[in-house]
């Protein structure tokens, strides 16, 4: 097992190759109550607790972003307060991104702030939503408007879990950590080198190694700027157009694809600029195509792009702005490229 520090509202760990069960046990002995959230679709996996006096109780929310909703967060509420939750309590995520999004939320305003654990089971969750501690639920109006700063007091990353993850969803992970790689580890793209998807989620070694340094990555950034003034912002690497295109498309791709399709365009756009040489463009899409990701997008006309990029909550006032690499694990911002660069960029994306 290893042990990954951060530094935020909190201190805490990220333990990477734990049993969560046993885990688990050890962190509730002191709790008098204990909550489990998790999605409908996996209710069959969730083990049943019992340990000494403490009291467990499961709550299933609807499977992914339509259990972050107002509505399922009011039902928790009355849920919590019907069990008697009080501020010693705690309450536990396990789930995908989504899950751990709620459940931290929930945390976050039972009693202005009660302790909660999160036990990611996606790739994704692993190396990004349950790292750093931003938790929320949806609005009508968009993803992800209602939410808190609130970290958990402990991430348990047990890798059995990926054993039942489809494939798409691996690969819309992995989006994430070569993300990474090119901010700021230049030994994830390494690992990730010449291998397939079927060859990295064969290796169970490659796996871990991949989500320990990707957490790693993630934990540095966020013990610099938890609340994302300047530095965090390195981790919307490809996400300013990703949320162009996560929107456009309804949402029916993976958040992991659109980032994929984000880090290609913004390839385009750092090669067009000339911030970055052709070999490290092609860089980009060969590890991204090598995993089985999108690196190709003509759903949307390019104006309608443009002004869902200037949407995006990355965006301050009227500019644009993204995160670009110079060289791996070199990362600059760049403010309101001239159109006709942006425009160019999206053209060779749509080849
Ligand atoms: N808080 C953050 O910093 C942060 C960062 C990135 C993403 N997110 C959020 O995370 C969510 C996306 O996370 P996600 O990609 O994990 O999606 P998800 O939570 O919707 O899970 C994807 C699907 O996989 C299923 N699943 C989960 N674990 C499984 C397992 N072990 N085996 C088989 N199926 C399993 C889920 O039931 C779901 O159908 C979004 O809501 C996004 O906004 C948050």
């Amino acid at each position: 097992m290893k042990r990954i520090h951060v530094s935020a509202d909190r201190e805490y760990d990220v333990c990477v190759d734990v049993d969560f069960k046993a885990e688990l046990v050890e962190l509730t002995k002191e709790r008098t109550r204990v909550a489990i959230i998790f999605s409908e679709s996996m209710k069959d996996r969730i083990p049943t607790f019992d340990s000494g006096d403490t009291e467990f109780f499961y709550l299933p929310i609807p499977d992914g972003e339509a259990g972050k909703s107002a509505n399922v967060l009011s039902q928790a509420w009355n849920w919590l307060g019907a069990a008697g939750f009080t501020r010693t309590d705690l309450i536990v995520g396990i789930g995908g991104g989504a899950v751990t999004d709620f459940a931290g939320y929930l945390a976050a305003s039972w009693l202005r702030g009660v302790d909660w654990v999160a036990i990611p089971t996606t790739v994704a969750g692993m190396v990004d939503a349950a790292v750093g501690g931003k938790t929320g639920i949806n609005s009508d109006y968009g993803k992800n408007l209602i939410g808190a700063f609130h970290s958990p007091i402990s991430v348990l990353i047990d890798p059995k879990w990926l054993d039942a993850l489809s494939d798409r969803d691996f690969a819309a992970g992995l989006a994430e950590v070569v993300k990474c790689g090119f901010i700021r580890d230049q030994k994830i793209l390494d690992l990730i080198k010449s291998k397939s998807l079927a060859d990295i989620r064969s290796s169970r070694e490659v796996t871990l190694e991949l989500i320990e340094r990707s957490v790693a990555v993630k934990a540095l950034v966020v013990s610099g700027d938890f609340k994302e003034s300047f530095d965090r912002e390195i981790l919307n690497y490809g996400h300013t157009f990703g949320h162009a295109v996560e929107l456009l498309s309804k949402y029916s791709l993976r958040h992991g694809e659109c980032v994929s399709i984000g880090m290609a365009y913004i390839a385009y756009l750092s090669e067009g600029l000339d911030l970055i040489t052709p070999e490290l463009r092609a860089l980009h899409i060969e590890t991204l195509v090598a995993l089985g990701l999108p690196v190709i997008y003509k759903g949307a006309e390019w104006p309608e792009l443009l002004a869902a990029m200037k949407l995006d909550k990355k965006s301050r006032g009227n500019s644009l702005r993204f995160v670009v690499i110079s060289e791996v694990g070199k990362t600059q911002r760049l403010e309101n490229p001239i159109e006709s660069a942006l425009h160019a960029a999206y053209e060779r994306l749509c080849q």
